[in-house]
Order: C-alpha cells, then sequence, then structure tokens
C-alpha cells in the first residue's frame, strides 16, 4: 500500500550513488519544461538533487510500508476460518510483497541500492506506514484493513499514478488494480460476518472502532501542517493534498458502511449541504506522531519480525548468487 503521506522525514542520511546535481540551468529549463508539460522523467533524465532524494524517500518508505504490511495480515494465514478465505488471504499478502518489489526496483533506478534501502528500514532509521504498527486482534481486522487500510491506500495511490516519475507511475498502475481487489474482498468478508451472528457483528463493529481514526490519519498531517507539500505539488510527485483526499475517501465511505450496517466512530461526522461534504471529527495527531516515532503498540514486534524474516531468508539469497555465478562461468566456458 502506502504513499504520498508517509513520505515523512527519517534519518536514514541515504546517500545517492551519483552525484549531486551540479548548478546546470540549462538542465533545469528542461526538467521544469517537461514539469510543465505533464511530461514524465526518467531515470536517465537530469533531474535536480531535490527531486531525487524526495523519490528516494518517498519510494523507499512505500516499499517498506508493503513488506511490512504484510506482517499483520500474514499473521491471520494459519488462522483463516475457511479455505477460500485462507486462499485469498495468502493471494492478498503476496500482492503486497510484489508492490514491495515493484518499488524498490523504481527506487533502484535514481541511484540507490536495495541494500541500502533495506539497511535503513531494518536498523530502524527508515519510515514505513504507521498503521501497521498497530494489532490485528480478531478475524474482522483482516476484513477492515482490506477495506478502509487498502481502501485509503487506493485513493493515496491512484494519483500517484501520473506521477512525474516514470518508474513510480508505471508501478502505481499494477498497484493500484491489485489494491482494488484487496479492498473488495475485505467488504465482502466484512458482508458475509455482518449477515451472521451477533457475535460476528459486534466483532466486525469492534474493528472497525479501532481502524476508523488509524486510516484517516494515513492521508497525513493537515495540509496546513504539510510544509513540503507544495514543492512535491510543484514537481508533480504530489497532485492532491492530504486534506482534499481525506475528504474524498470519507465521502466515498459513508454509504459503504450504511450498506455493510456497521456505525464510523464519530458522532461530529455529518453531511453538510453547503459544501456537499461530511464533516468530521478531530484526528488524534498526538497518538499518530508518537506512533510514527516508535512509540506504537506494535513497532519493536513489526521490525524484529522483519528483521528476522530477513535473516532467515540469507540462504536463498546465497543460493540465487550461487546459481547465478554458476550460469554465468557455463555461458563463459561454451563461448571460449
Ligand atoms: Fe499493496
Ligand atoms: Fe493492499
Amino acid at each position: 500500500m502506502y504513499t504520498q503521506s508517509f513520505n515523512v522525514q527519517d534519518s536514514t542520511g541515504l546517500k545517492s550513488v551519483t552525484p549531486p546535481a551540479v548548478e546546470n540551468p540549462e538542465a533545469q529549463a528542461r526538467f521544469d519544461q517537461k514539469i510543465d508539460a505533464d511530461g514524465k522523467i526518467e531515470p536517465q533524465d537530469w533531474m535536480p538533487d531535490g527531486y531525487r532524494k524526495t523519490l528516494v524517500r518517498q519510494i523507499s518508505q512505500h516499499a517498506h510500508s508493503e513488506i511490512v504490511g504484510m506482517l499483520p495480515e500474514g499473521n491471520w494465514i494459519s488462522r483463516a476460518p475457511s479455505l477460500k478465505r485462507k486462499a485469498i488471504l495468502i493471494a492478498k499478502v503476496q500482492d503486497e510483497g510484489g508492490h514491495g518489489l515493484y518499488l524498490y526496483s523504481a527506487a533502484e533506478t535514481l541511484g540507490t541500492s536495495r541494500g541500502q534501502m533495506l539497511d535503513a528500514l531494518h536498523s530502524g532509521k527508515a519510515k514505513y506506514s504507521s498503521i501497521f504498527n498497530y494489532p490485528t486482534l480478531n478475524w474482522a481486522d483482516v476484513g477492515v484493513i482490506g477495506w478502509l487500510v487498502d481502501g485509503a491506500a487506493i485513493s493515496n495511490q491512484i494519483p500517484l499514478c501520473r506521477c512525474s516519475y516514470g518508474p513510480y507511475a508505471r508501478a502505481m498502475i499494477r498497484v493500484c488494480k491489485e489494491e482494488s481487489f484487496h479492498q473488495r474482498q475485505g467488504y465482502e468478508a466484512l458482508l458475509t460476518m455482518m449477515g451472521g451472528t451477533d457475535a460476528q457483528k459486534a466483532m466486525v463493529q469492534d474493528a472497525v472502532n479501532r481502524w476508523w481514526w488509524k486510516c484517516l490519519a494515513m492521508f497525513g498531517p493537515p495540509d496546513a501542517d504539510s510544509p513540503h507539500s507544495a514543492q512535491a505539488m510543484r514537481w508533480g510527485i504530489k497532485r492532491i493534498s492530504n486534506d482534499d483526499l481525506r475528504q474524498k475517501f470519507i465521502d466515498a465511505t459513508v454509504p459503504q458502511a450504511r450498506v455493510l450496517g456497521v456505525t464510523l466512530p464519530d458522532p461530529d461526522l455529518k453531511w453538510n449541504e453547503e459544501r456537499q461534504h461530511h464533516d468530521y471529527g478531530q484526528i488524534d495527531w498526538d497518538e499518530f506522531w508518537s506512533t510514527v516515532n516508535g512509540n506504537g503498540p506494535c513497532n519493536k514486534e513489526r521490525l524484529a519480525t522483519r528483521v528476522k524474516a530477513h535473516n532467515d531468508g540469507q540462504w536463498v539469497r546465497d543460493a540465487a548468487l550461487a546459481y547465478s555465478s554458476k550460469q554465468l562461468n557455463k555461458t563463459l566456458k561454451d563461448a571460449a
């Protein structure tokens, strides 16, 4: 999942492999012209150093969010209530791993290696979406993550299909198609539960209560507190502001909640005839920042699980490298 609103400052010190851009007014003019004409910037094109750094940070945070996002739902694969739900969940979690791969590849085209990005994640210097630092307590959480978390991710990510950086924009087209399946499978799982027992309905409502506000925070701080947004908009990286995206998501979700038969936990949520949008209550930004800064309920567990998975996979990487070097030797021998 996840995107522009997660482009918060991290302390990676990720260095670009390519030298910093020198003052180059002609190249800058060509770059500006391309951006103004809504063209795509490609890896071989000159780009301002700030543009490159912003993209590396944003795309790598997005990639980290995809692979850390596999963990809360992955916990439920062995406890899925039926073979059908298990197959769907395995496919979804696998998709998230694939999203991570496309995104690391897109970030690598900017001159930063995957090893550098993973080191930044594993050492705790890089951020990933804070939404994954909350626990999944029951099966309804899996449905609510699909419906609301993937739903919020889609709202964030559709504008990124038009991002000015070609490899990121192209990766997002496929990601968005898959996210749409994630959202619908979550909603369908919840619809099934809402047709069940009172206990099942209560589980869905409880999960909605716990996730709603956290999903609204996924769009990032209010526009007034997002100082980097204007530059990202100027560069064609960000297309729609945090508050506008949040509003769109709320307006789309309210009727879906009605069909489902759940209450969204906000007493201030109501239709505003004049604005032709829903008004909504205050998001707890202190809680959001506290989680971003490492103090959420699952931050330590998620990072430890990710690091262990990486270390446990070392033999696979070693085997792949050994195989490719054997193949290369064979090709060289055959050619000799
Ligand atoms: Fe994803
Ligand atoms: Fe997803």
